[in-house]
């Protein structure tokens, strides 16, 4: 696996040719990411080759919610009627150059310890992700999200499990 910078999106990033093969994903880069950091709504982490500065891949992330009745009845178990704290990977993606090489792996790692640091912080009962198809649902099931009620495309993964990865 090639090494990789991963740091938090900047000026000096170039996204211009980012293509991960999904549209939105790569508009969302070159056209939101940076107005969504300024309106602190979410903060765009990117990866690269050490020395460059080609975004090779990408996440969002930024705190949300979880209505209490999208949660399945085992997680709901000993939880009070109310939404549930969480941190949401909203967006996830890998240039197609290098797709299958182990970044997707490694950008969603990094997004799990900055979940864990923040849980220190605040209150954090899960990570949430968004999937943008069933290709990405796959890949989150592989690493243990599960679905919400509300949308199978919503998944999550409660903070006690991350925490015992050891990351
Ligand atoms: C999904 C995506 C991020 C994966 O990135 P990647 O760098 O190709 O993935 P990796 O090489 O790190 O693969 C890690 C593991 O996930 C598996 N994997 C990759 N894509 C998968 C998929 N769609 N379904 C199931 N497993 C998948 C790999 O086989 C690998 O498994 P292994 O460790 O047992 O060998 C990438 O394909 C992508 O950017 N797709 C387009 C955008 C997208 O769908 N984003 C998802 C969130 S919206």
């Amino acid at each position: 696996m090639a090494d990789w910078i991963i740091s938090r999106l900047n000026i000096h990033h170039d996204r211009s040719a980012f293509d991960c093969g999904k549209t939105v994903l790569n508009e969302w880069l070159k056209e939101r990411a940076g107005q969504f950091d300024r309106r602190d709504l979410s903060r765009t982490f990117v990866a690269t080759d050490p020395g460059g500065s080609i975004v090779r891949g990408y996440y969002a992330i930024s705190s949300h919610r979880v209505v209490h009745d999208a949660l399945p009845r085992t997680e709901a178990k000993g939880l009070p009627r109310l939404d549930v704290p969480v941190v949401l990977i909203g967006r996830l993606a890998v240039d197609l150059s290098v797709q299958g090489k182990g970044l997707g792996a490694l950008l969603l790692i990094d997004a799990l310890r900055r979940a864990l640091l923040i849980s220190n912080e605040i209150g954090v009962r899960a990570v949430e992700v968004d999937a943008i198809d069933g290709d990405a649902l796959s890949f989150y099931e592989k690493y243990g999200f599960r679905s919400l009620l509300d949308d199978p495309g919503h998944l999550f993964l409660p903070i006690h499990e991350i925490r015992k990865l050891g990351l």
